[in-house]
């Protein structure tokens, strides 16, 4: 039987309100009675929306691979509203964590630890080490502080695609499988946490992301090494099972050509549709272009976290017009563009995948 689709609660909490409004408090109670009773909630972080279960309830958990259809070896972020909540579900606290718990939470970095027992083999997909994140928004962490208990949430859309940055993106990817949205507006980072492995020395990022290598280095008082350096120098196994290649991928075929004018000239002539992200729009060569009825420029800032802040919403959009192709100037090499450029390779080879798929 057919589930009706799920309401979507506006949730707010106005600057200077000492306390969210009451109906704010009451959509926050009808998602901690939905969860108690195993259901599933899209929460708004400051990264993306997260499809959110009770950490501690193995079916409940169950319920969110399957509305995602996300294969079982993925484990999941379990998120806190407190450090503290953060320590019960973790066997050990290692320095890095409690530093990185300390200087950057609440905020968009996830710390890999080892887990303690109260957590179901469901959400490490049967690992020793549990992902855990407290994350910024306000009414989130009040969420989880009014459910009395973790909740694992990955992002909020179906297992490979795009991660929602507003709830009406999580509506149109996850609709009639999930019980409530809470709206809780545009999610300022727009990219997926940082995720870094605090069981290992140095810690080690396994997904870069909004907080770079350099904060990380800061808060932890040490090195923090990129996934390469240590799986070349330890030839230790990926820690981290969910990063395949393929993720985080629109509908539209994405491409990131060295030259994009030049590409753009070819794929206009060849009658393609293209959907074009840059940060050159006011170049002459690209003004050049503007005229083709076949291209939608996109102008996008030349700032890596304003960058990364819009872009799934811009491809999100893209991808409702149609188009045959999105083109996205390739991100400068510079450590600052890591997270962005870490997405874009993602969503380019999910792109590549679909292409060959579909011509043979
Ligand atoms: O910003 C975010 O992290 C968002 C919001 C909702 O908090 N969540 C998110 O979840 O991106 P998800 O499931 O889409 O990505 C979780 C990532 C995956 O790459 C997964 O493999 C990794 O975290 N992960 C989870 N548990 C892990 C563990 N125990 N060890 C290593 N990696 C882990
Ligand atoms: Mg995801």
């Amino acid at each position: 039987m057919a589930r009706p689709l799920p309401d979507i609660l506006r949730i707010e909490w106005p600057a200077n309100a000492p306390e969210p409004s009451p109906r704010t408090e009451e959509a926050l109670d009808r998602g901690v009675a939905i969860l108690r009773r195993g259901g599933l909630v899209a929460i708004p972080t400051e990264t993306v929306y997260g499809l959110a279960a009770d950490a501690l309830d193995e079916e409940a958990v169950a319920g969110i691979f399957r509305a995602k259809g996300r294969p079982a070896s993925n484990p999941l972020i379990v998120h806190v509203a407190d450090e503290a909540m953060a320590r019960s579900l973790a066997g050990e606290w290692p320095a890095a964590a409690a530093a990185i718990a300390a200087r950057l939470w609440p905020g968009p970095v996830t710390v890999v630890v080892p887990r303690s027992a109260p957590v179901p083999d469901i959400v490490t997909a049967g690992g020793s080490t549990v992902a855990l994140r407290c994350p910024a928004h306000p009414l989130t962490r009040r969420l989880i502080a009014k459910a009395g208990t973790p909740l694992a949430a990955p992002s909020a859309n179906r297992s490979e695609g795009l991660s929602p940055t507003t709830a009406h993106h999580v509506l149109e990817s996850l609709g009639n499988r999930i019980d409530l949205i809470l709206d809780g507006g545009p999610c300022l980072r727009g990219i997926e946490s940082t995720v870094i492995d605090c069981t290992v020395s140095p810690p080690r990022i396994l997904r870069p992301g909004p907080l770079s290598r350099g904060r990380l280095e800061e808060a932890v008082g040490g090195p923090v090494a990129w996934p390469a350096d240590a799986a070349h120098a330890a030839g230790s196994p990926a820690r981290s099972p969910g990063q395949q290649v393929r993720h985080y991928a629109p509908k539209t075929s994405l491409e990131t050509p060295a030259d994009p004018v030049c590409r753009i000239g070819q794929l206009i002539a060849a009658g393609t549709r293209v959907g074009w992200l840059t940060t050159r729009a006011d170049d002459s060569d690209v003004r050049g272009l503007a005229a083709s009825r076949e291209l939608v420029i996109v102008p996008m800032p030349d700032d890596p976290e304003a960058f990364a802040a819009r872009l799934y919403a811009t491809l999100h959009a893209l991808d409702q017009r149609g188009l045959d192709r999105i083109v996205v100037d390739p991100p400068p090499e510079d450590e600052a563009w890591r997270a962005v450029k870490d997405r874009l390779t993602r969503a380019a080879s999910g792109a590549q995948e679909a292409r060959s798929a579909s011509d043979g």
